[in-house]
């Protein structure tokens, strides 16, 4: 089973021009621009003397280099050399070339060339209106990834804010194995107590926290009618101690609009967003003085799985169920 994805998302469609833009994935700088038939990303060196060819500009949707003027068709084909008095014809293809696809409102880069596209987690919440959010975080990977995943920090880290320290909960969490990752099921006895536990947990029966293909999380909350709401985050390694960061809300159109529920919420998850921002980068810091070495429990329950993911290792997820206060 590959836990490894090997696709990512580098911004959100809207947010991008057609012209040359620079993005740095898993340590490799790609180049990224639109021509007529679709988004293409290449590497971002040209192959004549490793100039960025994000600096360069489109010309009928070939990109040129800004030092000697080197053109790239979308395949990576050299199409053009100024100067030269005989025509060029390349054999092979000079400048690798990755595949592109939209999905979700996200433009996604494969950095293998021979990849499909494939999301295996599920869509997040088929037909419902997505909204989506990009940041950076810096930090290392596997730290962001627990974060997220993690009930325990809440009442402590955001004390007040998604659940209180004072008043801490009994759950039910059960762990299960799922498709390219693993699954705990959270269910608690009654409701959340923060402010965003109180302004929207009420309704909560359970909620599902997923961990996919080593990059993608989804967080699921239901009522007794169902899937109320989703967030779906995806990190992104770029280089050592730096991450993109997507989330992806939906909500279900019950009680009230989707939209009013997300514009609600939203101040409060960016807030959140900015103690565990803080959190992971205070982290990172540390680790440049005290290397690493954690002390774990059982209540770290995803931590095993993140770093199995992160190395390409089979899962080999241990089905369980655990009571924890949090
Ligand atoms: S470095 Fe790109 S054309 Fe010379
Ligand atoms: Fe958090």
């Amino acid at each position: 089973m590959n836990v490894h994805n090997q696709w990512y998302p580098i911004s959100l469609v809207k947010k991008m021009s057609k012209k040359p833009q620079r993005f740095i994935l898993q340590g490799q700088a790609i180049v990224v621009y639109k021509n007529k038939s679709g988004w293409v990303a290449q590497k971002d060196s040209c192959p004549h003397r490793n100039y960025p060819l994000s600096t360069g500009k489109l010309i009928n949707g070939e990109i040129q280099c800004g030092y000697h003027g080197w053109q790239f068709d979308g395949k990576g084909f050299i199409s053009h050399i100024p100067g030269l008095t005989q025509k060029y014809k390349a054999k092979t293809c000079s400048l690798t070339t990755y595949s592109t696809q939209v999905y979700e409102d996200l433009l996604w880069v494969c950095l293998k060339t021979d990849e499909p596209f494939h999301i295996h987690a599920r869509p997040v919440f088929p037909g419902r209106k997505i909204f989506s959010y990009r940041t950076t975080i810096l930090g290392d990977t596997a730290d962001i990834l627990e974060n997220f995943l993690d009930p325990m920090h809440t009442s402590i880290l955001h004390d007040g804010l998604i659940r209180s320290s004072s008043k801490p909960r009994k759950t039910k969490a059960e762990i299960r194995a799922i498709d390219h990752g693993v699954e705990v099921k959270y269910t608690e006895e009654s409701h959340q107590s923060g402010i965003i536990g109180n302004l929207f947990g009420r309704l909560i029966t359970h909620s599902y926290g997923r961990l996919t293909l080593g990059n993608i999380i989804d967080l699921e909350f239901h009522s007794k009618r169902g899937i109320e709401m989703t967030n779906r985050f995806i990190i992104v390694p770029t280089k050592p101690g730096e991450n993109y960061f997507f989330s992806q809300i939906t909500a279900s159109n019950r009680w009230a609009p989707a939209r009013l529920k997300v514009f609600v919420l939203t101040p409060f998850f960016l807030l959140a967003l900015r103690q565990d921002k803080k959190a992971i980068k205070a982290q990172y810091d540390n680790h440049q003085i005290f290397p690493p070495d954690y002390k774990s429990t059982y209540l770290d329950i995803m931590r095993p799985y993140i770093d199995r993911m992160l190395k390409g290792e089979a899962l080999k997820v241990i089905e369980k169920d655990i009571e924890l206060y949090t």
